[in-house]
């Protein structure tokens, strides 16, 4: 049976500043997804991690398809107008348009979406990261689908051996999807030469080479390039399909051991930690760390088993004392050098003001010794 796995995501509004939203506006959107999801979707979850709800949906209808879009969308509309009558902060934040036209890309929320002939015992891995943007997933999807040392299936599995093709997404242009597709291992270098670019080049895809199934798919939106202007951080979203000719779920959850610094945190305009939490956390420290949950799923004709916590697991903890630390160590230099993202990247621009207004005060001394 082909099936469509579709999650879209949202920030609508939370409690407290960007923490968590509030039980009520999660009811709403569960409840409308239910109701109008009927007929329409085989299967729902809606989640949230840090102040982003998502509404994961299985269907035969393929990706981007209308009324899947417009179900996820006019969901997030009746969540936002709880959020405004509860007067939660950032109502409505990440919906940047009024008008539903075909699809939410371009809208602001944030889609991944994979369509494959169910396996049986298919399994796959949905992460939600809250504080950072698409770029973040460059590092663990490398590490997953390219070395060896991390994933040993590469070596070890038959039907991995052939490796893994990216698509590559340059988020910097506007005009169109600009991509290119890369296929490791051949091309290791230059995948690896894009990917250290976490703010421009993001992993959009990921394909077997041996079968040509899709294995990954992840919301590339970059919410300042539909706005203009910063509106938030990007706070992306993945699918992953694990097992047999895909890497196994502890090869794609071992790279998530390392809290790599991201783009993120306070303001949306620094460099932090991305911590591993579990299911439905919120945001605390600095208006982060940077944090990423991993809900765990099989399913049968498109019926989602629950949800298992991918990072509950007491192994975490000793990762997240680990980031925390790392986490303060940063923030001890405050806004110097590394711990601040470049100018380009800053979701507050009164910064570019006050140097544009220091400038005149420059003077080139006349003599010079
Ligand atoms: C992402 C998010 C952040 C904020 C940023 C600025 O979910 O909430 O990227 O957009 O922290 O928020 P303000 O300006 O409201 O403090
Ligand atoms: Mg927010
Ligand atoms: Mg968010």
């Amino acid at each position: 049976m082909k099936v469509t796995l579709s999650v879209i995501k949202a920030d609508i509004g939370s409690i407290g500043g960007h923490i968590a939203p509030s039980r009520r506006l999660m009811e709403t959107v569960r409840s409308h997804v239910h109701r109008h999801g009927e007929g329409l979707l085989i299967d729902s979850a809606i989640s949230h991690t840090g102040d982003d709800v998502a509404i994961l949906m299985t269907h035969t209808r393929g990706p981007g398809d209308v009324e899947i879009h417009r179900l996820a969308w006019d969901s997030f509309r009746m969540g936002t107008a709880v959020a405004r009558e509860e007067g939660l902060y950032g109502a409505g934040q990440d919906l940047l348009k009024d008008a539903f036209t075909g699809n939410v890309h371009g809208l602001g929320p944030a889609v991944a979406e994979l369509e494959f002939e169910e396996r049986p015992g298919e399994s796959f891995l949905f992460f939600a990261a809250d504080k950072t943007d698409p770029g973040a997933y460059n590092l663990p999807l490398f590490l997953g689908f390219c070395d060896p040392m991390n994933t040993p299936g590469l070596m070890l599995a038959p039907q991995m051996s052939q490796g893994f093709r990216f698509v590559i997404m340059d988020v910097a242009h506007t005009g169109g999807d600009r991509v290119i597709e890369l296929e490791a291992p051949d091309a290791l270098y230059d995948i690896a030469a894009l990917l250290r670019d976490t703010e421009r080049y993001v992993v959009e895809s990921v394909w077997s080479r041996a079968t040509g199934e899709q294995a990954a798919a992840v919301s590339t939106s970059r919410l300042h390039n539909i706005a203009g202007k910063y509106t938030g951080k990007d706070d992306p979203v993945m699918l992953v399909r694990v097992q047999r000719d895909f890497p196994a779920t502890g090869e794609i959850l071992a790279p998530y051991s390392i809290g790599p610094f991201v783009a993120g945190c306070m303001r949306g305009s620094h460099q932090m930690p991305l911590m591993p939490v579990r299911l439905n956390a919120g945001i605390s420290y600095f208006d982060g760390p940077p944090v990423i949950s991993c809900a765990a799923y099989s399913m049968r004709e498109g019926r989602l088993t629950e949800a298992l916590d991918a990072f509950a697991h007491p192994f975490w903890d000793t990762v997240r004392d680990r980031v925390a630390s790392k986490a303060m160590d940063m923030r001890r230099q405050g806004f110097f050098g590394a711990a601040m993202l470049p100018m380009a990247e800053l979701e507050y621009t009164g910064i570019v003001e006050k140097l544009r207004a220091l400038e005149d005060r420059f003077h080139v001394r006349a003599n010079h010794r």
